[in-house]
């Protein structure tokens, strides 16, 4: 079963979109497994944001990162990378899709409320930077044989 990483950013969590967020995953029918709200420290943000060090953005990306709680959770299901990719929408709110999170609810680059990784290695090097396994929660959902 395929895992991914989801934050809601620290504007997300400053515009009380937590609820919302949240909502939308979990409507789509895939699976919780782990969350947490946290204050991500400079080397956390360096790691988890390894592959941009160096570009133009990267400084301001880890300043907002970092400036204010976010909230860390872990989904599961086949292909969920694909699936939470999707709905998040585009990388820029401007081009992203009506009906995706960051096309109905930001507008800014900077700031586009959610992370999700962007493929199955990904996933796994920031599900394992982000918890341990023992946070990672194994339970049946009775609506599962409802949802694949
Ligand atoms: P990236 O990994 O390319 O996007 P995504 O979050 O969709 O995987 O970039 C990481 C974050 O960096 C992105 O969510 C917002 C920020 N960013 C900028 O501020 N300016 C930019 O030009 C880009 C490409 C990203
Ligand atoms: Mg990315």
């Amino acid at each position: 079963m395929e895992r991914t990483l989801v934050l809601v950013k620290p504007d997300g969590v400053q515009r009380g979109m937590v609820g919302e967020i949240i909502s939308r995953l979990e409507r789509r029918g895939i699976k919780l497994v782990a969350l947490k709200m946290m204050l991500v420290d400079q080397a956390l943000a360096h790691r988890h944001y390894g592959e941009h060090e160096g570009k133009p953005f990267f400084q301001g990306l880890v300043d907002f990162i970092t400036s204010s709680p976010l909230v860390a959770m872990i989904w599961e299901a086949d292909d969920v990378v694909e699936i939470v990719r999707g709905t998040m929408g585009q990388t820029n709110p401007k081009n992203a899709a009506p009906g995706t999170i960051r096309g109905d609810l930001g507008v800014n680059i900077g700031r586009n409320l959610v992370h999700g990784s962007d493929s199955p290695e990904s996933a796994q090097r920031e599900v394992a930077l982000f918890f341990k396994e023992g946070e990672i929660l194994d339970y049946n959902r009775n609506n599962d044989p409802w949802i694949t």
